[in-house]
């Protein structure tokens, strides 16, 4: 079993931000990431849908025996994970991107705390209802910011366009006092930069995908399901391939990478 891959999804190339965090905490491990690129994005799915095709994609983990199964996307994090853990949890172990931020959150005892997300993971209350749980004296305040994935996806970083746009979505009253802003989406450690500068680098950014790493690197030293044997394969599929997905996978995988397409949708 401690041999076997640690498998990882996303609606699309977006959580390979947290595969990268996984191969630079835990070298040793394979991972097997599914990227559903057919579906993307899930930021503007239903809930219902987004349960579904979460579930295909888990089994397609199991079938390749995956030792745990990490939701590396906030969307489905959001909306899918509970349904996930009453069908999967006697099968494997689970982890989403939302639980091990807000556990972090709860250490650090912060006043006000912002939360930017796609529109799923806004509209779903999950991490206000979840930090709200865990230490009820922090404030949440949860902003959608819709635009920014295609704005990542089409390469606008750094510059005049999504200084912009980040600026007019980041300059809203409401995040007025924060003391840190969780990058509630997967695509968004590319720009965790420029949103530091915006708050001149005087408030916490937390990226999930390093507090993640970390807890599944806790998790699998519980289990004892560390991989010992120095033998390492990761595979990547997506349920639709495109030379551009190959080409936006290198930039969040920040490495070479082989998609293969892995048809399980017909
Ligand atoms: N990866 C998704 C997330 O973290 C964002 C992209 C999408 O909307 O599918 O929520």
């Amino acid at each position: 079993m401690k041999e076997k891959p640690i498998g990882i999804f996303d609606s699309g190339v977006g959580g390979l931000t947290v595969a990268h965090a996984i191969k630079q905490i835990l070298p040793g491990e394979s991972i097997i990431y599914f990227g559903d690129t057919a579906h993307l994005p899930y930021g503007d799915k239903s809930a219902e849908s987004i349960k579904q095709y979460s579930r295909r994609i888990t089994e397609f983990l199991l079938e390749h025996k995956s030792k745990v199964i990490l939701v590396a996307c906030n969307s489905a994090s959001a909306s899918a994970f509970e349904t996930l853990k009453k069908e999967f949890a006697s099968r494997t172990i689970l982890i989403d991107v939302i639980d091990p931020v807000v556990k972090y959150l709860n250490t650090r005892h912060f006043n006000k705390v912002g939360v930017i997300g796609t529109k799923r993971t806004i509209s779903s209350g999950t991490y206000e209802i979840k930090l709200k749980e865990l230490s009820p004296e922090t404030s949440i305040v949860s902003l959608a910011t819709p635009l920014l994935v295609p704005m990542i996806e089409e390469g606008f970083i750094f510059d005049d366009i999504s200084n912009a746009i980040i600026r007019a979505y980041l300059s809203d009253q409401s995040l007025t006092g924060i003391e840190a802003l969780v990058l509630g989406c997967t695509h968004y450690p590319i720009i965790k930069n420029q949103i530091s500068k915006i708050f001149n680098f005087n408030i916490e950014i937390l990226d999930s995908s390093k507090v993640v790493a970390i807890t599944l690197r806790e998790i699998l030293e519980e289990n004892n399901l560390i991989n010992t044997s120095g033998k390492v394969i990761d595979q990547f599929y997506v349920s639709d391939y495109t030379p551009y997905f190959e080409k936006i996978a290198k930039m969040f995988f920040e490495g070479e990478i082989n998609l293969e397409k892995a048809d399980i949708w017909s």
